[in-house]
């Protein structure tokens, strides 16, 4: 190829990924269910800290389960409270699925009201060195994607979601680690306005497909990215979850495949203040075999 055909082709690719960058998100997730953000904030140091921190947690955790009881009566407390109301979810806390055939998870889905919740309820908490590190790595990640969930949602025109009442988006981070022996059968829609797949030490494991009317296991795809954990680089995905349908944005199914190895994620919801979801029948989803 002479240099004036490579000039004109590296051209053409740049007004190219203009072009691609100037796709509405709207349109974006119509056409592949999610869109690549480059995460200049955090590199890989900070998740990896963040996993460290959750295996102290767990470890914490399973040794004293007089705390792990306690930590669940606070979760049961907190959902009968108003701030319960600010994330419309019942999910929070520590859930140990480690023993559970086919699930062979621990996850933890922590928020900023839950915190203080805890701290100003049950001021032990935030003597237990495990509990305090892994609630200050988390707090640092929510506050540092705060901004990025109001851009995406005013990108998106559904600002409206995130009620003035409650001051700043409601976010719900959750963070996994997924055992050799997990397995899953299904995708699944999530219950979110969106979720912003922040990390994982494993890509390649995720799968996901545009909304359709109909699927089938081989619409399911790893999303290609432009930046990867292997080279240092970090990106985000954004994917739609199933309470936007008013404003005609449609989940995106998805699942994470079993690979036989340890695998860590941290995932930010976007949830939405005061949400009574809608009884929408979304298209069925397609088993998977392997
Ligand atoms: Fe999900």
């Amino acid at each position: 190829m002479t240099v004036k055909k490579i000039f004109f082709l590296w051209i053409f690719l740049f007004f190219a990924f203009q072009a691609l960058c100037a796709v509405p998100l709207t349109e974006q997730f119509k056409r592949a269910g999610f869109v690549e953000i480059c995460n200049k904030k955090q590199g890989s140091t900070t998740f990896d800290s963040l996993y460290a921190h959750f295996d102290k947690l767990i470890e914490f955790l399973q040794a004293n389960p007089i705390w792990a009881q306690k930590l669940y009566s606070a979760k049961e407390r907190f959902i009968r409270s108003k701030e319960r109301n600010y994330y419309s979810s019942d999910f929070f806390g520590f859930y140990d699925e480690s023993k559970k055939e086919g699930r062979n998870q621990l996850s933890f889905y922590y928020s900023t009201h839950f915190h203080e919740f805890i701290y100003s309820h049950y001021p032990e908490f935030a003597r237990v060195l495990e509990i305090s590190s892994f609630f200050a790595a988390c707090l640092e990640i929510q506050k540092t994607y705060e901004n990025q969930f109001n851009t995406v949602a005013a990108e998106l025109r559904v600002e409206t979601i995130f009620s003035s009442n409650y001051g700043s988006p409601s976010i719900l981070i959750k963070v996994i680690k997924y055992l050799p022996s997990y397995s899953a059968t299904k995708p699944h829609y999530d219950g979110t306005a969106f979720s912003l797949f922040l990390d994982s030490t494993d890509n390649h494991s995720l799968l996901l497909s545009p909304y359709k009317s109909a699927f089938t296991s081989d619409d399911f795809s790893s999303p290609l990215r432009e930046f990867s954990r292997e080279l240092n680089q970090n990106s985000i995905l954004l994917i739609p979850g199933a309470h936007l349908t008013e404003f005609s944005i449609y989940p995106t199914p998805h699942i994470v495949i079993p690979s036989g190895k340890v695998r860590y994620a941290a995932i930010a919801f976007a949830m939405r203040p005061g949400y009574t979801p809608q009884k929408i029948e979304f298209s069925p989803l397609p088993n998977f075999k392997y």
